[in-house]
């Protein structure tokens, strides 16, 4: 009998790159997404699966309590994309974050728990434990977070954790890195400076460039959330995701400018993001001994093929980058403006 999952947050850039990728590799999983499509929601981004057979879209909100149970009814599995994703609108606009990533998460919970639903993913994220300091962080870090994102998927994430210890939901819950690749808005570093680029136009560097990160390619995060989704056990788990390449703005910057061959005048110091982390970085350990999975493509690849899709689909952006999108980066570029 064919499994039934339930993919919140599916028409955004990690969710839909799941979701391809499943249907994609596996004749005996229906999937359906619930998604808000919220500026961030794109269903330019399941169109090659807009016929699929085992593909269904409802178009919902998760802090809607009777479309939750409804599209939950019945499924194997839920995954948990749905969220307000970027840092620099939650610290202009933190409410929505809270409302999505905090109550949305106790709706989808509350369902799981009372449909009996036998596996719930909620896809965290490393932002969850702030500065990562000297060592990176590994699942037993404290949980320090340093936006109002980042508090919020803080909150999401601790909601799940007691609903397994409470409840005995079977929650497990995943922390990854910064992702990249195919179907990312724009908003974010790396899209924003391939397109930027790939335009002549300025590449945005917030403060002093040297906050770091781990980079992990879209595909690699997928496969480690296939691993969770077909593993059993597990309950009440958190499990670290990241590539464990940890890259500079500037160094991301320079290798954007090398693959466009480009000039590094493109690159523009403006006024660094209040909170700002200064480095993230996971330990994988865990991931790797329970699951045997661990991340397969490496950074300079992955950036290639990134910047070729960019270059290949300008369609897909540059109608995100019109219209709202150009009101959102006058306010939260105004240097450029000037310039
Ligand atoms: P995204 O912003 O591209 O997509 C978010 C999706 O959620 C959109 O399709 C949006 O319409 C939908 N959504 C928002 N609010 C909703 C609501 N109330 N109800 C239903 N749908 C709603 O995000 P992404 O980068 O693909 O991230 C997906 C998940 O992965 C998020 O939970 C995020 O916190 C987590 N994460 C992201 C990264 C990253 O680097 N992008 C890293 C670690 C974890
Ligand atoms: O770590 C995982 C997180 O990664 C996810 O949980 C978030 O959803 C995702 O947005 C991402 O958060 P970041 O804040 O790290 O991503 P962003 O692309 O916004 O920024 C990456 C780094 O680049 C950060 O140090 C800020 C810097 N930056 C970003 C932008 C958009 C710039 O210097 N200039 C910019 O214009």
């Amino acid at each position: 009998m064919a499994r039934k999952i339930v993919v919140t947050g599916g028409a955004g850039f990690i969710g839909s790159n799941f979701v391809r990728y499943i249907l994609e590799g596996y004749d005996d999983v229906d999937v359906t997404v619930l998604d808000k499509l919220t500026y961030a929601g794109n269903l330019d981004n399941l169109k090659e699966v807009e016929n699929h057979p085992r593909y269904t879209f409802v178009h919902g909100d998760i802090c809607d309590e009777s479309t939750v149970n409804e599209v939950l009814k019945g499924s194997d599995c839920v995954l948990n994309f749905a969220a307000e994703t970027h840092v620099d609108r939650s610290i202009g606009d933190p409410a929505s974050f809270i409302m999505t990533d905090v109550y949305g998460t106790y709706v989808l919970l509350e369902a799981t728990r009372k449909l009996g639903i036998p596996r719930f993913i909620q896809i965290s994220t490393d932002e969850v434990y702030g500065d990562a300091g000297d060592e990176p962080s590994d699942e037993e870090s404290p949980l320090m977070p340093r936006s109002p994102y980042a508090a919020s998927k803080a909150g999401g994430d601790r909601l799940a954790y007691s609903y397994f210890t409470t409840y005995g939901t079977p929650v497990v819950i995943t922390r990854c890195s910064n992702n990249y690749g195919p179907n990312q808005h724009p908003e974010k570093l790396i899209p924003l400076f391939l397109t930027n680029a790939m335009d002549d136009k300025p590449m945005p560097v917030y403060g002093s460039g040297v906050n770091t990160r781990d980079w992990i390619y879209v595909l690699d995060h997928v496969k480690a959330l296939e691993a969770i989704m077909n593993s059993g056990g597990l309950e009440g788990e958190v499990f670290n995701i990241g590539s464990g390449t940890e890259l500079s703005i500037l160094d991301v910057a320079g290798g954007i400018l090398t693959v466009l061959d480009k000039p590094e005048s493109l690159l523009k110091r403006v006024t660094d993001r209040p909170g700002h982390v200064m480095r993230h970085a996971v330990k994988t350990d865990k991931i790797r001994s329970v699951l045997g999975w661990k991340a397969e493509v490496d950074f300079e690849t992955g950036l290639r093929m990134t910047a070729e899709w960019y270059r290949k689909n300008r369609w897909w952006w540059e109608k995100i980058k019109s219209g709202q999108f150009e009101e959102y980066y006058r306010k939260m570029y105004p240097e450029l403006e000037s310039k």
